[in-house]
């Protein structure tokens, strides 16, 4: 497929886009599930919970339960052709509705993933031009900055804009060129990493800490956090799956290439604690520390590291963005996608109208940390709100349901697993009981209506 097809549509439903590629699907859905998920909570989130044992967890839910939302998602949009809301109004009308409401949760979560995207933005500036001295206190230094009225939310926009110029030209000539180049710079960028912090004194025990299964740690809570967790950095129950896979060719097989997401997306989320710990250990640092690693905790080691540590951290800051792009990117393409197919809109009217209403959003998640800190909805700031129901609850209400409409009314054949009579009966028991139980089960702890 050319670019051709999506230089002039004469209207906003003309020929859809594929991807170019095989690769290049498979960067841009590893771009979108490889995020700030991975590189920041994965590694403090499996610290806490328990290292191997919170690892063993996570692989087996990925491996057997989140790879059917996942397969559903890229199956609903190769078999439709449409982004989220088209595509469930093609299996009822009367499903539209779901389909916004999946659009509604990808827009929620940009809401306070942007916000961090414009942090990333100001450690990258602060690290290139050597504006944050040596022996700063780095909690102070972020907890000011984050305070501050009007600095972080320029740099949210500024994070908006960037991310925005992509879907605006197009699929493949925006999204699909960002994806090929910025994930193998990011690939790279990590591996460089994760050797260099192999030669740190530290490494033993950062290893340890990744690796050595504490299998007291086994229990529901745990579970509960590493499933949450998977659907999210799969970036599944928001539409994003589906609107990718609506870019797939009719001939792609999907078990395979749900597998390769995985099995890429785990890999990654392992190297961003290879690339972590050891260096934190190295520096007797708290690995605990919670979402502040990447913020606090790593400049202290930066400002520790005997070379380059300036240089260290402008990479890994552009790692960081990179990753944090890739994903906004699909969170924007998911709803730009949306629009124009379900609004009957041009693709730059319909960048510009989601822009519009994230900026509405990030103001307030924004600011949740100064101005608006003390205005707390459900005795939570903005940022956490957002965070909460769309992470915690819109996102496995969503793929709950999708996984009973696949089930139940779309019933696909056994080509979804290339005509393998046993996989296909293991996957219609998961699809149609299980993965739905365990998901109303993590909504109904989610909401603390099930206490564990
Ligand atoms: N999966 C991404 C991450 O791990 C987040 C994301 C959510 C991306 C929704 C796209 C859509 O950070």
């Amino acid at each position: 497929m050319t670019n051709a097809t999506e230089i002039k549509p004469s209207s906003a439903q003309s020929a859809r886009p594929e991807w170019t590629s095989h690769m290049g699907f498979i960067l841009a859905s590893l771009g979108s599930a490889v995020g700030l998920g991975n590189i920041w909570r994965f590694p403090y989130v499996m610290g806490k919970y328990g290292g191997g044992a919170f690892l063993l967890v996570y692989m087996v839910l990925m491996c057997a339960i989140c790879i059917i939302p996942l397969l559903c998602e890229l199956f609903m949009g190769q078999k439709y052709k449409k982004a989220v809301v088209g595509a469930y109004e093609s299996v009822d009308k009367r499903l539209k509705s779901l389909g916004w409401l999946n659009v509604f949760t990808v827009i929620l979560i940009s809401g306070f993933y942007f916000a961090v995207g414009g942090w990333i933005i100001h450690y990258v500036l602060i690290y290139f031009t050597g504006a944050i001295p040596h022996g700063t206190d780095y909690a102070q230094y972020f907890n000011n900055f984050a305070a501050r009225p009007v600095l972080p939310l320029l740099y949210a926009f500024l994070f908006l804009a960037v991310s925005a110029i992509f879907p605006y030209r197009g699929v493949n000539s925006g999204v699909e060129k960002a994806n090929k180049i910025m994930m193998p710079a990011f690939l790279i960028m990590l591996l460089f990493l994760v050797i260099i912090s192999q030669t740190l004194p530290g490494a033993k025990d950062g290893l340890e800490f990744i690796f050595k299964p504490d299998f007291s740690k086994f229990n529901a809570e745990m579970f509960l956090i590493a499933f949450g967790q998977a659907l999210f950095s799969l970036s599944v129950g928001m539409g994003a799956m589906m609107t990718y896979g609506s870019y797939l060719n009719k001939d792609t097989s999907l078990v395979d290439n749900s597998y390769i997401i995985i099995f890429g997306e785990t890999l990654i989320a392992i190297s961003a604690g290879l690339m972590i710990f050891p260096a934190v250990f190295t520096y007797g640092l708290n690995p605990g520390e919670g979402p502040g690693l990447v913020f606090v905790t790593l400049p202290e080691v930066f400002e520790q590291l005997p070379f380059c540590g300036n240089l260290i951290a402008v990479l890994f800051f552009v790692l960081l963005l990179f990753a944090a792009l890739t994903s906004s990117i699909a969170m924007l393409e998911t709803s730009i996608a949306a629009f124009r197919e379900s609004l009957n809109m041009s693709r730059q009217k319909a960048t510009l109208a989601v822009c519009a209403i994230v900026v509405v959003l990030l103001i307030p998640c924004t600011l949740s940390f100064g101005l608006l800190k003390n205005i707390q909805v459900f005795g939570k700031t903005f940022f956490d709100l957002f965070d909460f129901t769309s992470s915690t609850v819109l996102l496995p209400v969503n793929s709950c349901l999708l996984c009973l409409i696949v089930g139940w009314l779309v019933k696909p054949s056994d080509d979804i697993v290339k005509g393998n009579k046993v996989l296909y009966f293991i996957f219609n028991i998961l699809l149609k009981y299980i993965v739905p139980a365990l998901l109303l089960f993590s909504i109904l702890c989610g909401l603390n209506i099930i206490k564990l």
